[in-house]
C-alpha cells in the first residue's frame, strides 16, 4: 500500500519504494509535516515534535490556554497568512472584508486510484506499466468557508510524490487569491544546501549550490516564462551530498510561467521549502463556487546522492510526462538552417543545404525563421502566418515535396505567441497584443506578446497553424517564444482581472498546444524559447524535445547540458553540431567533439554542410550511425554524471542500457596543462557480476572491477578533444577500436 492511514484517519504516511512522507492532522486540526526521508514502516513520528512556549509565538483559539501550541513554529503542510505563522505563507487570500486571514483546518480525506490530472495544465499521468495513487486532504477555513484541497500523488515504484492544491470558494462572497503556491513543507531537523540552475540567454542552467540559512534562498521568474535565468527546479541536499551519497530532495515544477522556489530556516532551525506560482502580480478572483487549481510539483527523495535523484526524474518525465508519437520512437536526425543562413535564404539556398544533408544521410530539414509574411529580419512579420511565396520561390507544399523527394522529412519554425507591430495582424488587431492602455509598450526583440488569455486569439492562431500544416507535408514543428513578458494588461480580461493575466496566459499556451497536437498528433514538436528559456517539465508534455540553448558552442554546452541533466532526460535535450568558429563564442572545437556533445541529446546539425571541409563531411554519416547505434542508451538508458565542469579539466558522463548489458562513456578535455596527468574516470551503474570489454583498450573486467577501479583514458587528449568509450559484452573476435 502506498498510502497508510491510521490514528482514526489523521495520520497519513505516503510510501514509495525508498521513501516515506508523513503528516498528522493534530488535535487542533492543523496538518503537520512530520517526516520525509528514508522509507520506514509508517509508525507515528509525532513524538519528534517537542512543543515549547517559544515566546512571542501566538496561540490559535483551538489551543485554548496551551501556550506551547503555536503555528509560529509547528512544522506544517499548508501555512496560511494572518494566523500567527510569521514565516512565508503558502496560501494568502483577501476576503470580502479586506482581511488576509484564513486558518485552514482538517476536514476530511479520501484516497483514489490513479494519478489525478490538474485541470488545464500538464501533470504526471498513469501508464500501463505504472499508475499512481492519490490522497486528497481537505482543509477548511470555517469563517470564509474556503476549502483548500491538498493533493498528493504517489508513484510508488518510481519514488515520486507529487503535490498540488486547489482552492474552492464555498462561501457566499468573492475572494481574491493573492498567493497560491503548490507546496510547502517544513523539514523539522537538519541543515541543507540548495542546488539550483541559473543563467542567462545562451548560457542557461549553470548548477549553483548555496547553503540555506536564516536569510533564506529564493529563486524564481516573473518573466511570464519559466526563464533562462532560473530553471523551475531545485534540490535541497545535505551539505556533504555528492553524486553518489547523501540525502537530497528534488522539487520540479510542472509549469511554464512565473514561479517562486524558496528554502529558509526559521527560528527553530527548521527549513521551510516552498514552490509555486510567483505571487508578484498575481491576484486571482474567485467567485462563490469557483475553484483555482495550482500546478503540480514533482518531488523525489534520494539517500544516495544526486545521481539516483536525477535518474528518478529522467524516468518519471520520460514515461509519465512526455507523450505522443515520439515518446519512444527514434527522432529523426535533423539539419536546421538558422545558423547556416539566418534570415538570408531563398529556395535554392535551402535546397542546396538539403541536398548536401541528404547525401550525408541526415533525415530531416528544418526551415527556421523567415519563411512567412514580411520577415527578412526580426523587426516585422510575426503574426502573419502566410507563406512568403516570393521569397520561397513557390509554395511550401512544393518545397516540402522537394525535400521529401530527397528522402528527408520536413520541419518548420513558428513563433505563434508573438506579434510584430509591423504586421498585418497587428494593424488589424492591436488590441490582441498585451499592452497597458495609454502607455508605449516595452519591446523585446522588437516584438509584442499576443494575448493568449483571449480565446479568439488562440482560435486565430490554431486556424493559421492548421492551414499551413494542412497545405504542405510537415513532419516537425519548432515552437519558439522569444521574449520575456511585461506590460501586463489584457483588453480581453479588462482591468479587474489584470492580476490573472500571467497565469491565464500560460493556460492559454497549454490550451493552444493541446488543441494543436490533437489536430496533428503525429507531429514531432520541439519546444524553444530563445533556446532554453522555457525548458520545463510542463513543456515536455507537448514537446518531447526542447532546444536546449541558443549557444551551440560544444564547450559551453557541456555545462549547459550538465545543469539540464539534473532533472531533465537527455532525450529532451535538443543539441546540434554547428560551424566553427562558433557563432556565439568564436571558439573552434574539433568536429568530432561537437558530434560527441550533440550525441548526448536529440541530435542534429545547424550549419551549411556545403561549407564544411571534406574531412568534416566524411564524419557526418558515422556520427549519424553512432546516434542510431547508441539511441537505446542515450534516449532510454540510465544517465550518470562522471565529472563536473571545472573540477578536473575534463567533463565526462555515462549511459548504461536498461538491461545493463552495455555502457557508453563520453569524456571531453576542457583544459590543458603542462606535463599532463592521465584522465581517470569513475564507472557506474554496471552489473557487478557481468564482464564488460572496453572498446578503448580491449580490457575485459567484471562490472565490479570497472566500478571499483574505474577507467584510465589510454592517451593524453589535447584541449577540446573527446573520446567515446563503449563497455560491452566481451566478444574476443571483435576488433579493438574506439568508436570515438
Ligand atoms: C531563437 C531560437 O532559439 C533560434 O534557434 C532560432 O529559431 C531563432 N529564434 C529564430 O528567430
Amino acid at each position: 500500500m502506498a498510502i497508510l492511514i491510521s490514528q482514526n484517519g489523521r495520520l497519513f504516511t505516503l510510501q514509495t519504494r525508498n521513501s516515506s512522507y508523513q503528516m498528522l492532522a493534530d488535535s487542533c486540526g492543523t496538518l503537520l509535516h512530520l517526516y520525509y526521508g528514508k522509507r520506514m514502516d509508517g509508525e507515528d513520528l509525532s513524538d519528534l515534535i517537542l512543543r515549547t512556549d517559544m515566546g512571542f509565538a501566538g496561540n490559535p483559539p483551538q489551543a485554548k490556554e496551551d501556550r506551547t501550541y503555536s503555528l509560529d513554529y509547528l512544522p506544517q503542510e499548508a501555512p496560511s497568512s494572518g494566523v500567527g505563522d510569521y514565516r512565508d505563507d503558502m496560501i494568502r487570500l483577501c476576503g470580502a472584508d479586506g482581511s488576509r486571514t484564513a486558518q485552514f483546518l482538517f476536514e476530511s480525506f479520501f484516497v483514489s486510484d490513479g494519478a489525478q490530472p490538474v485541470p488545464g495544465m500538464p501533470a504526471l499521468y498513469d501508464t500501463e506499466e505504472e499508475s499512481g495513487q492519490t490522497l486528497t486532504i481537505t482543509l477548511q477555513d470555517s469563517c470564509s468557508n474556503v476549502r483548500l484541497r491538498l493533493i498528493y500523488g504517489i508513484f510508488e515504484r518510481e519514488d515520486i510524490i507529487t503535490r498540488s492544491a486547489c482552492i474552492e470558494n464555498s462561501g457566499t462572497s468573492p475572494i481574491v487569491l493573492e498567493k497560491a503556491l503548490s507546496m510547502s513543507m517544513d523539514i523539522p531537523f537538519g541543515s541543507y544546501e540548495m542546488l539550483y540552475f541559473a543563467g542567462r540567454h545562451a548560457m542557461e542552467r549553470t548548477a549553483l549550490r548555496t547553503p540555506v540559512g536564516r536569510a533564506g534562498v529564493r529563486i524564481g521568474s516573473i518573466r511570464g516564462t519559466s526563464s533562462h535565468q532560473y530553471n523551475p527546479a531545485m534540490i535541497l541536499c545535505d551539505p556533504a551530498a555528492t553524486e553518489t551519497s547523501g540525502d537530497c530532495y528534488g522539487f520540479c515544477f510542472v509549469y511554464s510561467g512565473n514561479f517562486l522556489a524558496s528554502a529558509q530556516k526559521d527560528q527553530r532551525e527548521q527549513t521551510r521549502v516552498q514552490m509555486g506560482i510567483h505571487p508578484d502580480q498575481f491576484r486571482f478572483r474567485l467567485e462563490p463556487g469557483e475553484v483555482f487549481h495550482t500546478p503540480q510539483v514533482i518531488q523525489s527523495y534520494s539517500s544516495e546522492g544526486f545521481s539516483l535523484l536525477s535518474r528518478n526524474y529522467h524516468h518519471i518525465l520520460r514515461e509519465h510526462m512526455c507523450r505522443g508519437a515520439y515518446k519512444h520512437a527514434r527522432r529523426p536526425v535533423l539539419i536546421n538552417n538558422w545558423e547556416a543562413t539566418y534570415f538570408d535564404f531563398d529556395l535554392e539556398r535551402i535546397l542546396s543545404i538539403a541536398r548536401q544533408a541528404a547525401q550525408l544521410k541526415i533525415e530531416m530539414l528544418v526551415l527556421d525563421d523567415g519563411w512567412f509574411g514580411k520577415r527578412d529580419n526580426d523587426n516585422s512579420g510575426l503574426g502573419d502566418w502566410f507563406v512568403n511565396e516570393k521569397k520561397m520561390g513557390g509554395t511550401l507544399a512544393a518545397l516540402s515535396e522537394k525535400i521529401h523527394d530527397l528522402g528527408m522529412k520536413f520541419g518548420l519554425w513558428f513563433e505563434p505567441e508573438m506579434v510584430s507591430e509591423d504586421s498585418d495582424l497587428y494593424r488589424a488587431h492591436p488590441e490582441w497584443a498585451l499592452a497597458v492602455p495609454g502607455r508605449e509598450p516595452n519591446r523585446g526583440r522588437n516584438q509584442l506578446v499576443l494575448d493568449l488569455t483571449n480565446p479568439e486569439v488562440r482560435t486565430y492562431l490554431l486556424e493559421r497553424l492548421t492551414d499551413i500544416l494542412s497545405h504542405a507535408k510537415i513532419d516537425y514543428v519548432k515552437w519558439d517564444m522569444n521574449r520575456s513578458i511585461c506590460d501586463v494588461y489584457s483588453h480581453y480580461l479588462g482591468p479587474e482581472r489584470t492580476g490573472e493575466v500571467y497565469h491565464r496566459y500560460v493556460l492559454g499556451v497549454y490550451d493552444l498546444l493541446e488543441r494543436f497536437l490533437s489536430r496533428f498528433p503525429d507531429i514531432l514538436l520541439e519546444g524553444c524559447s530563445g533556446g532554453g528559456g522555457r525548458f520545463d517539465a510542463a513543456m515536455l508534455h507537448y514537446s518531447p524535445q526542447i532546444w536546449c540553448s541558443d549557444n551551440t558552442d560544444a564547450v559551453n554546452r557541456l555545462s549547459i547540458q550538465y545543469g539540464t541533466s539534473f532533472f531533465y532526460p537527455v532525450s529532451s535535450v535538443g543539441s546540434h553540431v554547428s560551424a566553427c568558429p562558433n557563432h556565439q563564442t568564436g571558439r573552434s572545437v574539433p568536429f568530432t567533439t561537437r558530434g560527441h556533445v550533440a550525441l548526448s541529446g536529440s541530435f542534429g546539425y545547424e550549419l551549411d554542410l556545403n561549407r564544411a571541409s571534406d574531412a568534416e563531411k566524411a564524419e557526418v554519416p558515422a556520427q549519424i550511425e553512432a546516434f542510431r547505434r547508441y539511441y537505446d542508451l542515450t534516449h532510454e538508458g540510465d544517465y550518470y554524471r562522471l565529472a563536473a565542469p571545472g573540477e578536473t579539466g575534463h567533463m565526462a558522463w555515462e549511459f548504461v542500457s536498461k538491461d545493463r548489458s552495455r555502457a557508453l562513456i563520453t569524456a571531453v578535455k576542457t583544459e590543458s596543462f603542462g606535463n599532463p596527468l592521465p584522465m581517470h574516470l569513475p564507472v557506474r551503474g554496471l552489473d557487478p557480476h557481468r564482464t564488460y570489454r572496453c572498446s578503448m583498450n580491449g580490457a575485459i573486467r567484471s562490472g565490479a572491477s570497472w566500478m571499483g577501479a574505474g577507467l584510465t583514458v589510454n592517451r593524453i587528449l589535447p584541449q577540446y578533444e573527446s573520446i567515446l568509450i563503449e563497455l560491452n559484452d566481451p566478444d574476443p573476435s571483435a576488433p579493438c577500436a574506439s568508436p570515438g
